[in-house]
Order: structure tokens, then C-alpha cells, then sequence
């Protein structure tokens, strides 16, 4: 069997052993098992192109010095991302990950560029269309790369993470849409060099602007989307290349990361549109000088009676939780919370933490019971008739201000309504706003206490006075 026909074979074993990863990640119980077919694919895969490569440059002139750099490249790459990936902070995969987006981005742009420059032999009736796909590629991983920089720069706090709101803003987005349309056109009609120096340039400004435009709470969701514009791109480069596996792929990332953007958009009633199209129909939401009255403090010893007196208990954890580490010791407190008989479950909002099913990761590490860590909506219901709510490191997602006060810039985003408990304790260092940057009447409230310090050191107080 030819090299050709075996490569053939073993792409489809990958693209299938993809879809598997897939489905095996949509569930906890599953998600290891999809972890190691996604690792398996893609070994498959890599090895495959590998064998594709060799027999293709085999005796050929410059062959040695090509396989030499692709090794070089190869191992050097692998190296800095097990670098990487060991040292990189649960905290910080948002940002690795556009990163990592903006690699495919530029690989796409310099796939469209080769595509053109080096003339491959392409049948006359498929001129047109490869030029397209060098333009249509180019155009989308140039998008892909600028808009991923921004997302890295916004989510390290390398840049402020408020929407740049420029003069037309939608206007400009659309013009360059259409001028992209009219650049592709005339490509195909005629091929100048500058007209891909101008796409170019074209795609980064607009990749640029699309998500400088997006304001901080909407992160995720573009993220997510640049995820979906990652796989396009590899997916263009796959036609370009004429690499089966690519386009199979490519369609697979892109297509499910425009779906999950679409559930973050509905889990945060952000329009899926607006939050694609650039952050089309925000306004700049007024400084926030409302006087919200006088906040009440709690000590660990006063919060560790309220809990052994309490007959249910909720915890909804977030972003604080996870900087201070203090997942082991909340699992330590809810199991001696069990023995004594009260009733302690998990309510974890869609977007809490920085990435989709950082709670869960987090919970399941520290060994929490899958059975008492429930979603948003099984949770909410049940608020109301609980004696005590604790809030340990989140902000965004218990704000009232989200359910009540249609002028805030998280307005009708839904969140865990934790202020209809009968007491709640809120584990933060201070009274600084969540990475929404809106203030919580939450902390306000009547029935709310504020217990301040590192949420890990807390929980440790609270654990020894009970
Ligand atoms: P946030 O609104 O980010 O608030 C976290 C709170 O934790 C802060 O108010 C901070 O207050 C506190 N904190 C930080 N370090 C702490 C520590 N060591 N000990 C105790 N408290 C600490 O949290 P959230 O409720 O989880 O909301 C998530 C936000 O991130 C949403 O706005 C969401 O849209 C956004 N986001 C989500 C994702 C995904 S997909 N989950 C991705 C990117 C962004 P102090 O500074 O006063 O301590």
C-alpha cells in the first residue's frame, strides 16, 4: 500500500477519534476518556503528515535541509509548550489559549501567502478558486491573529479591558467587510501583489478592532468565538493545502466553538450578534457614584456558629477561590459540614472563574462529590429557603445589580440569587469590584456579612473554630 493510501486511512481514524474527544468532553464522568482520544488523533495525525512529509521530499533537492528544519521546528515547538503547559496557572489558560489562537491565525495568513507565492501546478478551472481560498484564508487568519493578541493583552491585563468605542464603530466593521468582498473580486480577476498586502493589513486592522471594541465581561464568549475563527482558518488552510484532515478538523473546532459561544452568550443574555460583530449595540455605561450605604463585617469564629447551627447550606464559589487555592480546604469544611448533618450543596454559575468548567475542575480536584455540585438553574430555586449562602472569592455572578437595575452594564445577565437566602457570607480581601468592574449591591444587603482576608485562610479559621 502506497504512503498516500495509508496517510489516507490514518486521517480517518484521527477526524473520528476527534469527534469522540468531542462528545467525551461534553460530560464530567467522560471527559478523561475524551482527553485520551483527542491525544491519540492527534499523534495518529501528526505521524501520518510526518510519514506524508518524508515520502514526499524523499531524494528530492534540498530534501535534507527541509526535514532538518522541520525537525528542528517540531522539537523546539513541543518543548516550549510542555514548558508551558507545566508552569501555566489554572488562572491563566484564557489567556494562553488565545495565545495559542493566535498561532493558527498566522499560520493560516502565511499558508494563504505560500499558497500564492511558490505557483503551485493547479488545473486551469481551479485558478479562481484557489485564489479565492488564498484571499478568504489570508482575510480570516489575519482576523484570527490581531483579535487574539487583543484577547491575550485584555485577559493578562497587559491593556485595560474596557470596550475602545470609536466614532462608527459598526460602520467601520461593515466597511471593511465590504471591501473585503470587493478585494476578493478583484483578486480573482487579477492577481497584484498588493492587493494581499492590502487584505493583510485589512484583516489585522479589523481582528484588531473587532475585540479592542468588546468590553471585559464579554471576554469569554470572545475568546471562545476567536477559538471558532481558529478552526475556520485551519480549516482555509486545509483547502489550501489540500489536506483532508485539516478541513475536517478545522470544521470541528469551528463549528463547536460557535456553539459554545452561543451558550455563553444565552448563560450571560448577551446577544450572540453583538458580541461577534464586535461588541455592536454597547454603550458606555455611566461611573458608578451611587452611594449604596454602609457594609457589614462577620469574624471566622461567628461565621463557623452560624454554619453549625444552619440546616442547609449553599457555596458558590468563583475567580477568588481559585487564586487563593482554597478548594481543598472548602471540601475539608463541607465533609465535617455532612457529618454533623447539615446539608451543603455547590451552585456554580456557567461563567464562574475565567474559563468554561473552572469550578467543576477545581471541586473535582479537591474531590468534592460530583452529586452535591449543581448548576445555576438547579440551584436557584432553592435559594430562598436556605439558611446560609457562602460567597467565597465570586463577585460578577451573585449581582443583584444584574437581576434588578436595568441601566447596569450587566444587566439582565443571569446570576445566582443568593441575596433571597436568609444569611450571606462573603469571602473577599476587600470591597473592589468584580472583572465586570460594576460594584455589588450584594455586599450591602441587610442579610449580607463580609468576611475579609484571603478565602483560603478563612476557611482555614472557620475549620478550626467549628
Ligand atoms: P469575579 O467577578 O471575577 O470576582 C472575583 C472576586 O474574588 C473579586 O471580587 C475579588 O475581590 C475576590 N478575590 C480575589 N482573590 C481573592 C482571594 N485570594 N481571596 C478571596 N477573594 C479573592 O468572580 P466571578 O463571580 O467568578 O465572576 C467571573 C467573572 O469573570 C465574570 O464577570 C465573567 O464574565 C468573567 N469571565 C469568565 C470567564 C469564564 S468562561 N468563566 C472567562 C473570562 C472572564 P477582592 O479583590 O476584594 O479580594
Amino acid at each position: 500500500m502506497s504512503v498516500d493510501a495509508l496517510a489516507g486511512a490514518a486521517y480517518i481514524v484521527a477526524a473520528l477519534l476527534f469527534i469522540l474527544s468531542l462528545a467525551g468532553l461534553s460530560r464530567h464522568e467522560s471527559a478523561r476518556a475524551g482527553v485520551t482520544y483527542g491525544i491519540a488523533g492527534m499523534t495518529i495525525a501528526l505521524l501520518a503528515t510526518l510519514a506524508l512529509t518524508v515520502a514526499d521530499a524523499w531524494g528530492g533537492a534540498g530534501a535534507m535541509l527541509g526535514l532538518t528544519l522541520l525537525g528542528v521546528g517540531v522539537l523546539v515547538g513541543a518543548a516550549i509548550g510542555l514548558w508551558r503547559a507545566k508552569v501555566v496557572q489554572m488562572t491563566e489558560m484564557p489567556q494562553l489559549i488565545a495565545l495559542l489562537h493566535s498561532f493558527v491565525g498566522i499560520a493560516a495568513v502565511l499558508v494563504g501567502w505560500n499558497g500564492h507565492l511558490t505557483h503551485a501546478e493547479i488545473p486551469a478551472q481551479l485558478v479562481d478558486i484557489h485564489n479565492a481560498e488564498v484571499f478568504i484564508g489570508i482575510f480570516i487568519g489575519g482576523v484570527t491573529f490581531t483579535g487574539s493578541i487583543v484577547a491575550y493583552l485584555k485577559l493578562a491585563a497587559r491593556i485595560s479591558s474596557r470596550p475602545l468605542m470609536l466614532p462608527g464603530k459598526n460602520l467601520l466593521n461593515v466597511g471593511a467587510l465590504v471591501l473585503f468582498v470587493v478585494l476578493t473580486v478583484w483578486f480573482v480577476l487579477d492577481q497584484q501583489l498588493w492587493l494581499l498586502i492590502a487584505v493583510t493589513l485589512l484583516s489585522f486592522a479589523l481582528g484588531w478592532h473587532l475585540v479592542a471594541s468588546i468590553g471585559g465581561g464579554d471576554m469569554p464568549v470572545v475568546v471562545s468565538m476567536l477559538n471558532s475563527y481558529s478552526g475556520w482558518a485551519a480549516a482555509a488552510a486545509g483547502f489550501l493545502l489540500n489536506n483532508d484532515l485539516l478541513i475536517v478538523t478545522g470544521a470541528l473546532v469551528g463549528s463547536s466553538g460557535a456553539y459554545l459561544s452561543y451558550i455563553m452568550c444565552k448563560a450571560m443574555n448577551r446577544s450572540f450578534l453583538s458580541v461577534i460583530a464586535g461588541g455592536f449595540g454597547i454603550v458606555a455605561s455611566a461611573s458608578d457614584d451611587e452611594d449604596y450605604g454602609e457594609h457589614r463585617e462577620v469574624t471566622a469564629e461567628a461565621a463557623a456558629g452560624m454554619l453549625s447551627g444552619a440546616k442547609t447550606v449553599v457555596i458558590t464559589p468563583g475567580y477568588g477561590m481559585a487564586v487563593a487555592q482554597a478548594q481543598y480546604p472548602v471540601a475539608d469544611l463541607v465533609a465535617r459540614l455532612r457529618e454533623r448533618g447539615v446539608d451543603v450543596r455547590f451552585g456554580i454559575h456557567p461563567v464562574a472563574g475565567r474559563l468554561p468548567g473552572h469550578m467543576n475542575v477545581l471541586l473535582a480536584e479537591a474531590k468534592v462529590p460530583y452529586d452535591i455540585v449543581l448548576s445555576m438553574e438547579e440551584v436557584n430555586d432553592d435559594l430562598a429557603a436556605t439558611s446560609v449562602v457562602l460567597v467565597i472569592g465570586a463577585n460578577d455572578t451573585v449581582n443583584p445589580a444584574a437581576a434588578e437595575d436595568p441601566g447596569s452594564p450587566i444587566a439582565g445577565m443571569p446570576v445566582l440569587r443568593v441575596w433571597e437566602a436568609e444569611n450571606v457570607i462573603v469571602f473577599k480581601r476587600s470591597m473592589a469590584a468584580g472583572y465586570a468592574g460594576v460594584q455589588n449591591p450584594l455586599f450591602f444587603r441587610e442579610n449580607t456579612q463580609m468576611l475579609f482576608g484571603d478565602a483560603k485562610e478563612r476557611v482555614e479559621d472557620i475549620i478550626r473554630a467549628l
